[in-house]
């Protein structure tokens, strides 16, 4: 008999996990290997945000009403309602991708599904716990867009038979407490860093046809335009509380870019076949994305990454070789494995502290906080 594989462990482990937790008597209760794979809660994987909604709740946007009416007429136009249909004729026709390559993309499907998924159920929730009208409004528009997204993703993933159960997710997945401003921060540059991402893969596929191994890229630059319409959200919501973008709250922004950019390099370089497929090098791809979502950033952040020095990428190298030894120690269990990850965290706290002190760009916010999706 073949010994199991690494991704067959890390899913009976994951189940195993979930089981332990109380999402059932035994583990069985988790539907699918996809479900279990989203119900992951690590360091690299997407996570479900709770906040203190009366903040939210209190949150005023006078200072920019007129901007503000104007995209709440953007997300009322709903330009994007027709596009997340495909052809009845239309089937994720993977069946015969290499192993290796159909592996890293169920994983990248799997990934985004629960990182739209874990949108929708943030912004219903606020939309629910809210009265103020503004942000009802505003997180019902980007709770009906993400919900379109998790939806359209777990529609391809059911051509594989391994769609993700998200009603067992709504209710299993672990929640996360974040600040309202921690939500802010993270949330817009989760939205941009998803705009630069989508773009930069359908600007490749654009160039070069052939390499479009899947037909899901061909609705990334419309799909594109939503995330950055829900970032423009955020920006306007901070330029109207510009106490959220001053003094020690510049650390928080700091941290925020570079724990962003750290987890995508270091998740990115675990795909090589996919990006091999794409004709990207995931050290390229990721430094265009960086530089898209940066130059994106000075829209509402006074402080930006030195992104492209060669201490910031020997920075992100290391981290992801101490993320190859966390996932060999994982394999190879046992007490010997714990102490070594311990070892391995400290290192990596290490690593990410100096790229943390890294110099920075400092900018003067500009006069209108609005962008369009130009890259
Ligand atoms: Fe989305
Ligand atoms: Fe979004």
């Amino acid at each position: 008999m073949n010994p199991p594989s690494q991704d067959t462990l890390d899913t009976a482990r994951s189940v195993a996990k979930a089981a332990e937790a109380g999402y059932g008597r035994t583990a069985d209760r988790v539907p699918n290997e996809a479900t279990a794979l989203a119900l992951q809660d690590t360091l690299l994987t997407p996570r479900f945000y709770t906040t203190d909604f009366a903040a939210i709740d209190r949150l005023n946007v006078e200072p920019i009403r007129e901007e503000w009416e104007k995209l709440m007429a953007e997300f009322e136009a709903d330009n994007n309602d027709e596009h997340f249909q495909r052809p009845p004729d239309m089937r994720g026709d993977c069946s015969k991708l290499p192993e290796g390559l159909y592996q890293e993309f169920r994983e990248f499907l799997i990934s985004s599904c629960t990182s739209e998924f874990s949108g929708c159920v943030l912004y219903a929730e606020i939309k629910k716990r809210v009265k103020n009208p503004d942000m009802k409004r505003l997180f019902g528009y980007m709770a009906r867009d993400e919900s379109r997204h998790a939806g359209f993703i777990n529609q391809w993933l059911k051509d594989f038979g391994i769609g993700v159960d998200l009603g067992f997710l709504t209710k299993a997945k672990k929640v996360t407490y974040f600040k309202p401003k921690y939500i802010y921060y993270a949330t817009y540059l989760s939205e941009k860093i998803g705009y630069a991402r989508y773009i930069a893969i359908y600007r490749q596929i654009e160039k070069h046809p052939e390499l479009r191994f899947h037909p899901i890229f061909l609705w990334f630059e419309k799909w594109c335009n939503d995330e950055f319409r829900h970032g423009e959200a955020f920006a306007l919501i901070m330029r109207a509380n510009p106490d959220l973008l001053r003094g020690l709250n510049l650390y928080w922004i700091r941290f925020f870019q570079l724990a962003v950019f750290a987890t995508m390099f270091v998740r990115d370089h675990s795909r090589p076949e996919m990006h091999k497929a794409l004709g990207l090098n995931p050290a390229d791809y990721d430094q265009r994305v960086f530089h898209i979502t940066s130059e994106i950033c000075k829209q509402v952040f006074p402080v930006t990454l030195r992104y492209d020095t060669p201490e910031f990428l020997k920075g992100l190298q290391a981290l992801r070789v101490i993320q190859e030894s966390v996932d060999r120690a994982k394999e190879a269990g046992g007490i010997g494995s714990l102490l070594r990850r311990g070892g391995l965290a400290l290192q990596a706290a290490w690593v990410f502290g100096r790229l943390y002190l890294q110099p920075v760009h400092r900018q003067p916010l500009p006069e209108q906080a609005r962008l369009a999706p130009s890259w």
